[in-house]
């Protein structure tokens, strides 16, 4: 059972020994030269890469009697063809050093000279040499980063490298970052890396595109790019900012309620909730939260009670994590001309005597108006036609003065009327009227009715009887105006007037005092005087004239009888 197995193993152990020895011989028959090249990749069809036949030491008529060819033992391609007029090894296909041999450092391809008759075979190495004809290539188009903005200084962030099928210098050797404010390269080995030397803001570039260049060795040079997209995330690192740091607002005191008294406005430059802005009162008095209202999105500061003072208020815009800013609100309160002005005496001399001489004030006033600027300036003023003016006088005082002279005999009460109107549009106007009574002066003396009065009488009257009445009037009030009759005391044919006559002092009724005789005188003359009841009292004159008539009748002659018996 053993021995033929045994058998077997030896007869095929030696027909392998023999295959082997007759390849040994073979080879050592025909490859009798080995002969290496060096050649460039990608040259061009038909370029020469030596000539074979010299080097070999071959004639050239030899080459074509014995067929030199090129052969291959690996592949069926023919990257080589021979050129039997000359001997001259050529270049008959593409040869690319990337497609045979990769990466590797050094790429051998091997070919074979055959000879026939007798059969010759002559390797031939061709060291084929890289040429820089790739460029350095990035995986992606576009290499994609997403980084926050809070994010520290010297944060590194891994790029993908670059590749170049050429080899050795050909292959990448450097990198280079386009010029930018944040980011710097750092290529080390195979690693490249962007550092963060800047901070990154986002509301000043959200997106930034950086191009990165991969450069080989090669000469020429060649390269490849890729651009870094970087996108900014959000912090929140931005406060709101208000449009003003001052709002001013001017409001009618009258506004309604729910008056939007102006809008406030702050943006932030961050995105999302970091961004969003609301608003509300800052620190302030009670008083400011009983009159306004705030409207947290809109921020409209709204009227909700009546004001009548100018408010300072302090706003703030929080966005959503917290982020605060103040600005201020300066409300001022425009007057409407609701109030009219007030014209009030403060001071009146009354009664003024008539002799009062022009230019005496007599009264001041004051005016009023509770509106504010134009709204509480007040023109003043008094009816035309009255011996009176007003003379402006310190602040709103006016003095009230006359301007002529007074005749209580003519007028006794002046109805003094003081107008005021303020310079509002439309203005307002009021009026204060009051009565000022001229006192009396005994200016007027007593003036008779009369120039002159003459009485009649008829002789043998009877004492005590009428004979006329005078009657004189003074203008003046009560006791300056009330009149005294008197006779003036002279002598009628040596006889005191009074013997005479009498006046009645009250009606001006003149009596005989005794009984006239026409023989003894005819006529005679007296004085009476009207004097008023002043102090000193004024008074005039008049002249009575006395007539005597004859009496013929028989009542005459009794008379006269007893006349005759005395
Ligand atoms: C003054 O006014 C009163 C009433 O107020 C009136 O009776 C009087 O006649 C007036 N006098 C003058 C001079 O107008
Ligand atoms: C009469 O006139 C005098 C001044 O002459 C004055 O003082 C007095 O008050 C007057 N009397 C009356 C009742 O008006
Ligand atoms: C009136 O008579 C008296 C006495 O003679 C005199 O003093 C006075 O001046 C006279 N008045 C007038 C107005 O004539």
């Amino acid at each position: 059972v053993v021995e033929p197995q045994l058998e077997s193993f030896s007869q095929k152990n030696l027909t392998m020994v023999l295959k082997m020895l007759f390849f040994l011989w073979l080879s050592c028959l025909f490859s009798l030269l080995h002969i290496a090249y060096s050649i460039q990749e990608e040259m061009k069809r038909g370029s020469v890469i030596g000539n074979i036949a010299k080097d070999l030491g071959l004639q050239i008529d030899a080459l074509s009697k014995r067929r030199a060819r090129i052969d291959t033992e690996e592949t069926d391609k023919r990257y080589c063809d021979i050129n039997l007029k000359n001997g001259e090894l050529i270049v008959a296909e593409r040869i690319d050093r990337e497609e045979l041999c990769d990466e590797k450092a050094s790429c051998i391809l091997k070919q074979e000279l055959v000879l026939e008759n007798p059969l010759e075979l002559h390797r031939i190495s061709l060291h084929v040499q890289d040429i820089n004809d790739n460029s350095p290539q990035f995986n992606e188009k576009m290499i994609i980063l997403e980084i926050q903005e809070s994010t520290d200084r010297g944060a590194r962030f891994i790029i993908e490298e670059a590749h170049d099928e050429d080899v050795g210098q050909n292959s990448v050797q450097q990198y280079s970052l386009e010029q930018n404010e944040n980011f710097i390269l750092a290529a080390k080995g195979n690693t490249v890396e962007l550092v963060l030397d800047k901070e990154l803001d986002r509301e000043k570039q959200k997106e930034i595109n950086l191009l990165l260049t991969a450069l080989d060795g090669g000469s020429p040079q060649r390269s490849g790019t890729v651009v870094i997209h970087v996108t900014v995330l959000d912090a929140n690192d931005n406060a709101p900012v208000f449009s003003q740091a001052v709002y001013k607002a001017s409001l009618p005191e009258n506004s309604p309620l729910d008056t939007v008294v102006v809008t406030v406005s702050a943006t932030d430059a961050d995105e999302g909730v970091n961004g969003d802005v609301t608003y509300d009162f800052g620190h302030v008095s009670e008083d400011v939260r009983k009159k306004f209202a705030i409207d947290r999105k809109a921020g409209e500061i709204i009227l909700i009670d009546a004001i009548t003072k100018s408010y300072e208020i302090r706003i703030k815009a929080k966005d959503g994590l917290g982020l605060s800013s103040y600005a201020k609100v300066i409300i001022s309160i425009t007057d409407v001309n609701d109030n009219a002005p007030i014209v009030s005496l403060k001071s009146l001399t009354n009664p003024i005597p008539e002799d009062t001489p022009a230019g005496t004030e007599v009264g001041i006033i004051n005016v009023q108006d509770r509106d504010s600027e134009n709204n509480r300036q007040v023109r003043c003023s008094v009816q035309q036609n009255i011996p009176f003016k007003l003379v402006p006088s310190i602040k709103n005082y006016y003095s009230l003065v006359t301007t002529g002279n007074l005749d209580r005999e003519l007028v006794t009460d002046y109805n003094i009327t003081i107008t005021a109107t303020d310079e509002g549009s439309p203005p307002l106007s009021s009026s204060k009227t009051f009565q000022l009574s001229v006192a009396d002066i005994n200016d007027n003396p007593p003036v008779f009715e009369e120039q002159s009065y003459s009485a009649y009488i008829n002789e043998n009257n009877k004492p005590g009887s009428t004979l006329c009445s005078v009657s004189a009037r003074d203008p003046d009030w009560r006791q300056n105006g009330t009149v005294i009759y008197s006779l003036l005391p002279a002598e009628v044919n040596g006889a005191s007037v009074s013997s005479y006559l009498s006046v009645n002092g009250d009606t001006g009724v003149i009596h005989a005092v005794r009984s006239f005789d026409y023989e003894q005188f005819r006529s005679f003359q007296v004085y009476v005087m009207a004097r008023d009841n002043g102090s000193p009292p004024l008074s005039s004159n008049v002249t009575v004239s006395v007539f005597i008539s004859d009496s013929t009748q028989p009542q005459s002659q009794a008379n006269n009888f007893v006349n005759a018996l005395e």
